[in-house]
């Protein structure tokens, strides 16, 4: 079997380090292991679309801040395809077939939909809910199951998304007594902190619209206020510190090695002596930030350095995205003529269109 990784974010905003943790460093691994016959990174700029109809050029002013991005933290368009998803005709053809195999109570039971439904007012009778937006799931599978693909690097919170795809594939290979459609698997981070990275202000998630957020493009000075904004509980330098729900801990959590000891913080050779002794209080909340400051600083310079040079190099980006999207249309309209065959709707194939017991 081969090996076909997909993956895609919607472009309405620059990618942030809860990207980074939650997905983007393990498609950075799986392309350096180079294990997999296509890689395909997907702009999806049409699912973008399902909340922001109103406002298409923040969409828009956004697909290259991604495509920045993505370069600026290794992904190299010498192994990965990247394309924009509204450039391909062939996924809302796919979306709208698959559509008829999904029941409408199935699509509200997403738990991920449903939070974004209640996040963005959608229950609220004044704003109501975009039939495309609960169908997003859907034209979801349509992207992954374009490019037959089986193995998804993506955030935790897109579990549910997948789940729908897979029961996509099965009805629709049961139905069409078929193999076209193929199964697809998640590849989530190892260390669990890292699939819901919280944000500055200690929310549950980082996200543009809450404004907490470090970006990758983010200049020194502007994360080194932000680790400073940080909230943690005020107390006496001499009191037991909390690690418990202390965002500066789980951001520790998700960034340090111990090499960062040496350099940083000599006094402790690794996190569990730095929690300890956290805990038995002396170690004030400046100095864990200053320390967390020194990581994320040696981290985020390199790419935001990159990030500044592809910059300047617009026109071979959108040269890399024409390309990439070329070889996609390729790729999802060959799995397009797969689904109709199998359908048995690909009349004017070897004048397959008949009438039936006559
Ligand atoms: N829903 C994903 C997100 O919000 C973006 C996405 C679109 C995606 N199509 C995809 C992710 C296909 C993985 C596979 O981040």
């Amino acid at each position: 079997m081969k090996n076909i990784i997909l993956t895609g974010d919607r472009p309405t905003g620059q990618l942030h380090i809860g990207h980074y943790v939650g997905s983007l460093r393990e498609r950075l691994r799986l392309q350096n292991d180079g294990n997999y016959d296509e890689f395909i990174v997907l702009i999806a700029d049409a699912q973008a679309l399902t909340d922001n109809a109103d406002n298409p050029k923040k969409v828009r002013d956004n697909i290259l801040e991604v495509m920045l991005d993505y370069l600026a933290i290794g992904l190299d368009p010498n192994k990965v395809t990247f394309a924009i998803q509204s450039m391909l005709p062939a996924l809302p053809e796919l979306t709208a077939y698959y559509m008829n195999l999904v029941s409408l109570p199935r699509l509200m039971r997403n738990p991920t939909v449903k939070s974004e439904i209640n996040l963005r007012g959608f229950d609220k009778e004044e704003t109501g809910l975009p039939v495309g937006f609960v169908n997003y799931p859907i034209s979801q599978a349509a992207d992954i199951t374009a490019f037959k693909a089986n193995i998804i690097p993506v955030g935790e919170d897109q579990l549910p998304m997948l789940e729908q795809t897979r029961e996509i594939v099965r009805s629709f290979n049961r139905i069409y007594n078929t193999n076209t459609l193929v199964e697809c698997k998640a590849i989530l981070p190892t260390n669990k902190t890292c699939y819901r990275l919280p944000g500055i202000d200690g929310n549950a998630k980082m996200s543009k619209s809450l404004g907490n957020c470090i970006y990758l493009a983010d200049d020194e000075n502007t994360i080194k206020k932000k680790v400073n904004s940080m909230k943690t509980n005020p107390r006496n330098i001499d009191e037991p510190g909390i690690i418990e729900g202390n965002v500066v801990f789980t951001y520790l959590d998700v960034f340090v090695k111990d090499e960062h000891f040496k350099k940083y913080y000599p006094e402790f050779n690794n996190f569990d002596e730095l929690k300890k002794a956290y805990e038995n209080g002396g170690i004030g909340d400046g100095k864990i930030k200053a320390f967390l400051n020194d990581i994320l600083q040696e981290e985020l310079k390199p790419i935001r350095e990159k990030r500044n040079e592809f910059a300047k190099m617009l026109p071979q980006i959108i040269d890399i995205l024409k390309q990439g999207t070329n070889k996609a249309i390729k790729i999802s309209n060959q799995t397009l003529r797969d689904v109709k065959e199998a359908m048995k709707i690909n009349y004017f194939d070897n004048d397959n269109l008949t009438i039936t017991n006559k």
